[in-house]
């Protein structure tokens, strides 16, 4: 039987089981499921909803559950779903009923609106450390390059002399607005959606603020209902990656045609340049031309999630699972 069953008599087609199933992609949110869960439990025994004794069960069955995916040895299922459940039922499969007072007054809801956040706050950070290095690299090839004369354009047109210098400085200034707007991203994610439920709520005496300390959120989100319906933080973390691809793009375009033979201004580097089957004097800029390309699947990703969010109404509706993979 489902976890969700009681009410239902007959079980759920196959096809629809296939279809609805979120874990091929959401088992990405292993991790975050089972720390929130684990805050989630330590809450709940602060609150006298379990007692030290279950939380103590909860929490060993959930670093245990940990553990062996991160060994390789859990299979999810799909008829579980999505993570939340699939994690659900190996925990009550392992420590037995006790388990099932995890889910006390929390629903799906609000548990994927704070995965997704507390995932979403990692990978920012690790993208502003990938920025940040690249910052330094334009300064260190400017710093090289402060009396390297080339002709400066507009339309394509040569119009006033500048150095390389200059140039790839414009490049930092984009990159550094990049770099901001990464976060500025996280501070107005860094508030905890737990707790909201599935919509309005609980009648359950919960604590959002020691679970916020205990996750690490700035902020508590003040209505329930938008807690769990937002996706205004992944169409923002989308749209400041469309815009960092929009810059790489414009870089990479820079660089092909100074590579040409037409502007033969620089000449890439043998090991990240590619060589024709047919054409022996060639050698192509297939990296910069790629990351190009890659532009579009990201701006595909941002426009998708817009057009998913345009017609939900409040609160939680199922098109929003539809944010993961983009992301
Ligand atoms: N897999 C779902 C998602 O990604 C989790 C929330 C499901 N909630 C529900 N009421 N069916 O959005």
């Amino acid at each position: 039987m489902k976890l969700w069953g009681g009410r239902f008599s007959k079980s759920t087609a196959k096809l629809v089981d296939k279809f609805n199933a979120s874990i091929y992609f959401d088992k990405k949110l292993y991790k975050q499921d089972i720390i929130g869960s684990i805050a989630y439990t330590k809450m709940l025994e602060k609150c006298n909803i379990i007692t030290d004794e279950e939380s103590f069960k909860i929490i060993n069955g959930l670093k245990e559950i940990l553990k062996e995916i991160e060994d390789g040895s859990v299979q999810f299922k799909i008829e579980y779903e999505d993570i939340h459940m699939n994690i659900e039922k190996l925990l009550i499969d392992k420590i037995g009923d006790v388990g099932k007072k995890l889910h006390t007054a929390r629903s799906r809801n609000d548990q994927i609106a704070v995965d997704m956040r507390l995932y979403l706050k990692e990978e920012i950070n690790n993208i502003c450390n990938i920025l940040k290095n690249l910052l330094k690299t334009l300064i260190y090839i400017s710093e090289k390059n402060i009396d390297t004369i080339m002709p400066g354009y507009t339309h394509m047109q040569r119009a006033q002399p500048i150095t390389l210098a200059y140039h790839l400085m414009a490049y930092f200034q984009m990159f550094k607005r990049d770099y901001l707007r990464l976060i500025d991203c996280i501070n107005r994610m860094d508030y905890l959606p737990l707790g909201a439920g599935a919509l309005a709520g609980t009648t359950y005496s919960t604590n959002r603020e020691f679970l916020a300390k205990e996750l690490g959120f700035k902020n508590i989100c003040d209505n329930s209902l938008d807690a769990v319906s937002d996706r205004d933080f992944v169409i923002e973390f989308l749209s400041t990656a469309s815009i960092i691809m929009m810059h790489l793009s414009r870089f990479c375009e820079e660089i092909i045609i100074w590579n040409s033979s037409e502007f033969n201004f620089i000449e890439m580097d043998d090991s990240f340049s590619t060589g024709s089957s047919i054409m022996p004097q060639k050698k192509n800029p297939d990296v910069p031309e790629l990351l190009r390309g890659k532009t579009g699947r990201v701006y595909g990703n941002l426009i998708s999630l817009f057009t998913v969010m345009k017609g939900l109404p409040l609160a939680y509706n199922k098109d929003t699972q539809e944010d993961k993979e983009g992301v």
